[in-house]
């Protein structure tokens, strides 16, 4: 068993996605299995989601049971992994308050994926002379600032390890350079946390099926962990190819084809035994497209039965999982509990790095009292 500590959230704004699955769900399912670490946290990040959700706090607490339910039906194991809702721990609020004096402004505003959204969202304009302008707008803080939130959540925990999807990178970054000024100013406290990308690059961004850059709710082009067979077949039936491959013979491309992109990221050759066995393997099936003659409808019902297979067993998991409602409630409020004692344990020693501990520090109160003797 090695030192790690892993850690991961998700913000609860609908159900997951099979994007959530190949990006990181997946990979947290086998990193638990592995055993290789301290202690691993799962958690839901309501606060966040309240971010940029404020003024729909209903849809944040419909989600909260959907991403729990999500969570248990790929595999995810309370006995093993501690799973709790992130604004049950007011030590993340705390320490985001005294974390928010170790960034400036223009880091923020530099953080590429804050960028992103507050373009997405409509915040920012451009000047005249091409530079994007974010003040003057109705930004709210809280959005503005979550990165300080996300560093929070990470180091409450002491993460080592924390598996995300690439768009989470800046975040990591971000939340390093708070760690290394904490530790500079105040001494070695907190710990530096390193991202855990999948290692495969289709599942590193899977596009919606639509061939969106990326699959998302708003884009309505997503394929949920609990849709049904009947529903994901429509679905795949649906994708995005090659605009170009019109009949049959026509030669096909695979860059770009949504349908290949899904079987980069879960094809295995056993697959083709099982459900093509004209292919060995993936590259046969690609050339063949490639020269022309393998139409689009048997690659896609290829991957229904591939994705159906996968899915099948996390669906009916789903459906045990739903018939005791409280009992996810439950674990949730014991997971938070537990994830409650570490974080208080690292406020703690922040308080302390930061002599914030006036009542505890009986040098201080007698030094106190010494100079006022005087
Ligand atoms: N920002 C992440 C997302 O959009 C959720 C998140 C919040 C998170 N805090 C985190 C992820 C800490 C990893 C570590 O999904």
């Amino acid at each position: 068993m090695s030192n790690k500590v892993i850690l991961t959230g998700d913000r609860p704004t609908g159900r997951l996605h099979i994007g959530h699955y190949v990006g990181s769900l997946r990979g947290r399912v086998e990193l638990q299995n592995e055993a290789d670490y301290k202690k691993m946290f799962v958690f839901i990040a309501d606060a966040q989601a309240l971010t940029d959700n404020f003024d729909n706090p209903e849809k944040v607490r419909q989600n909260i049971v959907e991403v729990a339910l999500d969570y248990l039906s790929v595999g995810l194991d309370p006995s093993k992994v501690t799973i709790f809702v992130q604004s049950m721990i007011p030590e993340l609020t705390e320490l985001t308050f005294f974390y928010m004096n170790l960034v400036t402004v223009a880091r923020l505003q530099r953080n590429p994926t804050v960028k992103s959204e507050i373009a997405m969202r409509g915040f920012s304009k451009e000047t005249e002379e091409g530079q994007e302008k974010v003040f003057g707008s109705g930004l709210p803080v809280g959005f503005f600032t979550y990165p300080i939130s996300q560093a929070a959540d990470i180091t409450a925990f002491k993460a080592t390890t924390v598996p995300a999807g690439e768009d989470q990178k800046p975040m990591i970054e971000q939340t390093v350079e708070i760690v290394r000024k904490f530790n500079s100013i105040y001494g070695e406290t907190l710990v530096e946390p390193q991202i855990l990308l999948p290692k495969n690059s289709a599942c590193l961004r899977l596009p919606g099926i639509d061939g969106k850059a990326k699959m998302s709710k708003s884009l309505g082009n997503c394929i949920y962990l609990s849709e049904t067979a009947d529903e994901l077949n429509k679905k795949v039936m649906s994708m995005y190819t090659d605009p170009q491959h019109i009949s049959v013979n026509d030669p096909g491309h695979i860059e770009g084809n949504t349908v290949f992109t899904y079987l980069d990221a879960f094809c295995k050759d056993e697959h083709f035994a099982l459900y093509l066995p004209d292919y060995a393997n993936l590259d046969e099936l690609k050339a063949h497209y490639k020269r022309g003659g393998l139409g689009d409808v048997k690659i896609k019902k290829f991957l229904a039965k591939i994705l159906n297979e996968e899915f099948e067993p996390i669906r009916a998991r789903r459906k045990e999982f739903e018939k005791d409602i409280p009992a996810v409630y439950d674990m949730l409020r014991k997971g938070s509990q537990t994830a409650r004692e570490v974080a208080s344990q690292t406020m703690s020693e922040v308080k302390n790095a930061m002599k914030i501990n006036y009542f505890d520090d009986a040098a201080l109160i007698a030094s106190q009292a010494e100079k006022f003797r005087k």
